[in-house]
Formats: C-alpha cells, structure tokens, sequence
C-alpha cells in the first residue's frame, strides 16, 4: 500500500484551467491535496487505525446524504434527539484531520468518503457495522459541483456545471468515478459476507424518514420508540438541520468561513430531483448513456424525481 517511486500526475483540468491532478494508486484516481506522498501517508494511518467493537460506519461518495445520516445515527445512540455539538467531520476518515478520530469518546459514528481498500485494515474482522447510502448520479452530480464550486479551499472547482458535468461522466473528480465507487462497494457486500452492511438510498429517506430512522435502529441493536424515529426524523429534518448547523455546530472543515460569500453551505437544497433544473436535454441523455446505463447490471434501481 505505500507508495514507491514517484507516481505519474495525471493533470486533468480542462482548456479553462478547471479541474484537479491526480494519482493512480491501487487502481484508484487520487485526487492530490497537497502530494502524493502526504495523500497516501493519511490513507495509511487510516488504514492503521484502531477499532473500537462499538464503532460505527458510514460509507458514502460525497453528496448522498453522509452529514443527514451521521446526525440520525449520533441521536439514536445517544437516545434522544438532541444535535451534537460537533460537525460530523470530527468523525470523518480521509482528512488530515482524521488522526483525531482516536481521541473521541465511545460510541464512535466514523464517516468517510474512501474507498473500501483505504479504510481501517481492521473492518471486516471486528465485524463493524457499516452503513452504505447511494443517492441518484445525477443529484450527486449537482450536489458536488454546487460543494466544489463553493468552497474556499485548495480543491475548489471555478467552472460552470456544464463543464464539472464533463469531469463527473469521466470519473475525474475528487473521490474518482461515482459508478466506480458504488460498484465497488457492491463488491464488498459480496466479498465480505461478514461484514455486517446496511444499504441505504437517500431518496427512500427522504420519502420515509421514520421507516428509514428505525431500520438503521434495528442494524445497529438500539432499541426505540416509534415516538423518539419520529422525533429524530423531525429534528433531522432538512430546514432544522441547516438551522441547527448555523446556530450551534462546531465545524472542523465546513466551518462557514471555508465558503464563498452567499453560498448555502452543505445545506443547499435538500431535494430529490434537483438535475432538472441543471441539465440540458442534451446533457440528460449524455448522462443517460455514459452512467444510468452502466448501473444496469448492479439491480440498483435509483430514483430521479
Ligand atoms: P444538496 O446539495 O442537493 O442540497 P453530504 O452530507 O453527503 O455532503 O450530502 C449533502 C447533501 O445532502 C446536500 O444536498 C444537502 O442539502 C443534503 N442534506 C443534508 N441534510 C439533509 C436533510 N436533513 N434532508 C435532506 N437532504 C439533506
């Protein structure tokens, strides 16, 4: 897993200057942060982490839903439906600050946008429960462009959607191929028949919150109320949680001075079917062809509107 040698750059930015350079790595694009060497250093020390038997995991490719899951997951361990005071970013594997992880109390809720592959060598033999949630390609498309194009930081993305829609159809974003990350997750369920895994989609969460809220109960061994789902699924709500997360959260990497002047943050919009108002019939059908069609052999069945 450690790099050896000197890994090609592959530049992928567009005639405009727009886009990032990456990495291959195990089969892998890996978007560069700051080098190579430091990328794979902090995948290392992820996949070194220590395990508590009571930890938690979500799984997600950025834009599913992580921050909405996290907090639903937080409450129901904690009992009741009270915000935590921290961002879910405090738990997040991946980032430089993932070392902190080791320093939270039990129960753990980690989160991460890494690949299977990169996550703690440990997973599968503690039997870690793990939460996977996919969310329709094309409002992931326009979820991360409206993140990328919206942040301060290193990684921003400076162009129009049309041309962060080319970048996506070809996999060459942060976190690489949404189609390739899905899948491959899908290859674990398989691989991995121990590792205890819930799939979830964003859309059925959030056209039945409470149904969704007590099946995560359930994979997770708390026991509840159907009075505490509703009141976790009112409190998670998508108007409360962008109040919530104004008034009261402390941020690690979504602090409100990482965006750009105006912009809504994680909490955009919260809808299903936002693409339309983005795409082109054009663009749609390209989209069609190049990633709707390439979920066909998977079962998955997403939900667009
Ligand atoms: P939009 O950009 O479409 O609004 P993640 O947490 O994985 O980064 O995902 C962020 C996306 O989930 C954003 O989508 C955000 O608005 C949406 N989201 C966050 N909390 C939500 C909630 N409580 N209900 C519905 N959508 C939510």
């Amino acid at each position: 897993m450690e790099y050896h040698g000197t890994p090609e750059i592959l530049d992928y930015r567009n005639a405009n200057g727009h886009g990032w350079s990456f990495f291959k790595n195990d089969g892998l694009l890996l978007t560069i942060v700051t080098t190579p060497e430091a990328n794979m250093e902090m995948i290392r020390k992820v996949q070194k982490l220590e395990l508590r038997n009571d930890d938690v995991l979500i799984a997600a490719y950025p834009k599913c839903g992580t921050h909405w899951l996290w907090e639903i997951v937080t409450m129901l361990r904690a009992g009741n439906s009270k915000y935590n005071k921290k961002a879910k970013d405090i738990s997040m594997l991946g980032t430089p600050k993932s070392v902190l992880v080791d320093e939270l109390p039990s129960p753990r809720v980690l989160n991460s946008h890494l690949y299977f592959r990169h996550l703690p060598e440990k997973l599968v033999e503690k039997k870690i429960k793990t939460i996977f949630i996919m969310r329709n390609p094309k409002d992931v498309s326009v979820s991360f462009y409206n993140h990328l194009n919206g942040v301060k930081m290193s990684f921003r993305f400076d162009g129009t959607y049309s041309e962060f829609l080319d970048l996506f159809l070809e996999g060459k974003v942060p976190c690489g191929s949404y189609v390739h990350y899905v899948k491959d997750w899908l290859q674990v369920k398989q691989n991995h028949p121990d590792l205890p895994m819930l799939t979830l989609f964003y859309e059925n969460l959030k056209k039945d919150p409470v149904k969704n809220i007590r099946m995560v109960a359930d994979f997770i061994g708390v026991s509840v109320t159907d009075e505490l789902c509703e009141q976790i699924a009112e409190a998670c709500s998508f108007k409360k949680m962008r109040t919530a997360d104004k008034e009261l959260k402390e941020h690690i990497l979504t602090a409100p001075e990482n965006w750009k002047e105006g912009h809504k943050g994680i909490y955009r919009k919260g809808e299903v079917g936002d693409w339309k108002n983005w795409m082109t019939v054009a663009q749609n059908e390209r989209f069609e062809d190049i990633i709707v069609g390439t979920f066909e052999d998977t079962g998955i069945v997403f939900t667009y509107d």
